[in-house]
């Protein structure tokens, strides 16, 4: 069949219509004409595969990769980089405006580097392989480098050959590494902060648009406040906060990540943080201060209803949400009726794949009085 591309959904695969059904095809540009095959029907749409390109896009690239299309990994890098950020504001734009009803222009930062960003990966082993996942499978496709992490990280893959168990492996800005085999700790450098972290704890994947993600908080923090930072990891953004803020509360579920937090504390020399190990839903229950700002980053999943009600009880004049997943972002905002999205960032943290980071400011809206 062929079929011209018309626009991409959220994971950037094409979309074509053959008799008024939808059909999303990977690696497919707007514009472009292909001949495609149908590989699966749906009720409400179809997936398809190109078996060759008729017209091809002028934002199309080659990917770099060797691995392209088979790794899950990347999944856009077809794209040229002006058309992936531009693939990824539409993308914000468009899902705050059906689920949210919000109109906004977003302000934009990209990242500094398109590949070699990535300062951690992990390798999956099974069935005698040690590689990335293959896409939507349980398959491992064995790699000897990919060209999204950082340079030690690939020197390393090639070491690993023998190994038999799943590794994670980081890297600092120094270039030292550390894995899971050793299960030992680096410090790393972002801003004028220093950070104890190891394999098992959660640090932003991008250092360059990390580094950004704290100069938006740190200029949304005003002096003398008392905040709140849900979902706080190893205490990134509580320890950027704590410089303007008199107090700031923090939340964090996993005990690694909790233990390098408090270490975080003598490393940076700060005493105006709480650090608290344990599940925002329930812990955020027992914060009894006047909260001035809430700083939130939870997983893909976004927070769950409870947390968002007592997130309305406690009333903070200004909340910062920072979010890898913009449908939950959309709905936790539907959520937070009482709070108005004053400022959107989008920030590129994983180019060549959809995934986008977006950091909100949301402000709370006044009372009409009459
Ligand atoms: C996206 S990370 C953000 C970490 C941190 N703000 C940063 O910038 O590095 C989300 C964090 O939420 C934690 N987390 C997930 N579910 C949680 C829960 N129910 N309660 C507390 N923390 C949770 C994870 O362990 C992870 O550290």
């Amino acid at each position: 069949m062929e079929v011209t591309i018309n626009s991409l959904n959220h994971e950037g695969k094409g979309i074509a219509r053959i008799d008024n059904k939808i059909v999303f095809i990977p690696n497919a540009l707007p514009g472009e004409k292909i001949k495609i095959k149908i590989i699966k029907s749906h009720k409400n749409f179809d997936e398809g595969l190109i078996e060759k390109y008729i017209e091809t896009s002028p934002d199309r690239q080659t990917p770099i990769c060797p691995y392209y299309g088979e790794c899950g990994g990347c999944d856009i890098m077809h794209m040229n980089y002006t058309k992936q950020v531009e693939f990824k504001i539409e993308k914000v734009k468009n899902i705050l405006k059906k689920f949210s009803n919000i109109d906004i222009e977003p302000i934009v930062i990209k990242s500094d580097k398109e590949l070699r960003y990535r300062n951690k990966i992990t390798l999956h082993y099974k069935n005698n392989k040690l590689g990335y996942m293959k896409a939507k499978t349980n398959e491992i496709i064995e790699i000897n480098s990919c060209p999204l992490v950082m340079d030690y990280i690939n020197k390393e893959i090639n070491k690993l050959t023998n190994s038999k168990t799943d590794i994670i492996i980081r890297e600092n800005t120094n270039g030292q590494i550390i894995s899971s085999i050793e299960n030992n700790k680096m410090i790393e450098n972002i801003n004028e902060y220093k950070f104890q972290i190891d394999t098992k704890s959660f640090f932003q994947v991008n250092n360059y648009i990390c580094s950004k993600i704290f100069e938006i908080v740190e200029q949304n923090i005003e002096t003398n406040t008392t905040c709140l930072d849900l979902y706080s990891g190893v205490g990134t953004l509580s320890i950027v906060a704590s410089k303007n803020a008199k107090f700031v509360y923090s939340i964090e579920i996993n005990e690694h990540s909790h233990k390098n937090a408090l270490e975080n504390l003598k490393l940076n020399k700060i005493k105006n943080i709480k650090f608290i190990l344990g599940d925002v839903s329930k812990e955020i229950k027992k914060i009894k201060e006047k909260i001035n700002i809430i700083i939130t980053d939870p997983p893909r999943k976004g927070m769950d209803k409870s947390t968002i009600d007592i997130i309305k009880e406690l009333s903070p004049d200004k909340l910062i949400y920072i979010s890898c997943n913009p449908m939950t972002l959309a709905r936790d905002i539907n959520l937070l009726n009482n709070y108005e999205l004053t400022k959107i960032y989008t920030l590129d943290m994983f180019p060549n794949t959809h995934h986008v980071e977006c950091a909100c400011i949301l402000n709370k809206k006044e009372l009409k009085t009459f």
